[in-house]
């Protein structure tokens, strides 16, 4: 995967033993690979092959962790300054959805399943769901 260079995003690689031909198995530890107590995990899947997009908000506070477990889909990435597109999927890969970090994916293949860990529970008032507010906070952050 290339390197993520937007602010408040990165890349973590599980750990995966491969086991010809009996698959493969992929374990994330708290605290070694995710730096956070996880409160919530979501799973994004069925989406609709072509113009489907998923994300298109940034959070306040919010840690995550998001994964590609099966197909592929892109990511984009947007700290407010600066942009990045990246290609989901290798599972081994988890990209960083930190705070202030402005997210869409799209171009999901049909057997795209996506998982993701959050550092906290469910909270409306933690999105940011409009891009020029997103733009504003973003700005006032530097
Ligand atoms: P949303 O976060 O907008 O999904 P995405 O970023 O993948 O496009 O959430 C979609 C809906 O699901 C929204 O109505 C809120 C609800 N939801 C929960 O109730 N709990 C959750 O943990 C999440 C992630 C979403």
């Amino acid at each position: 995967m290339r390197k993520i260079t937007v602010k408040n995003s990165g890349i973590i690689k599980l750990q995966s033993f491969d086991d010809f031909p009996d698959g493969r198995l992929i374990v994330a530890e708290i605290g070694k690979h995710i730096p956070f107590e996880i409160r919530r995990i979501y799973v994004i899947t069925n989406v609709l092959e072509g113009r489907s997009s998923r994300g298109k908000h940034a959070h306040r506070k919010l840690e995550q962790y998001i994964f590609c477990f099966n197909g592929s889909c892109i990511i984009e990435l947007d700290d407010g300054t600066k942009k990045q597109k990246m290609v989901m999927r290798d599972p081994r890969y988890g990209i960083r959805l930190g705070p202030m970090l402005w997210h869409v994916m799209r171009r999901f293949s049909k057997d795209c399943v996506l998982l993701v860990v959050a550092s906290d529970y469910y909270d409306k008032s933690d999105y940011i769901r409009d891009y020029k507010e997103f733009l504003k906070l973003a700005k006032k952050k530097i």
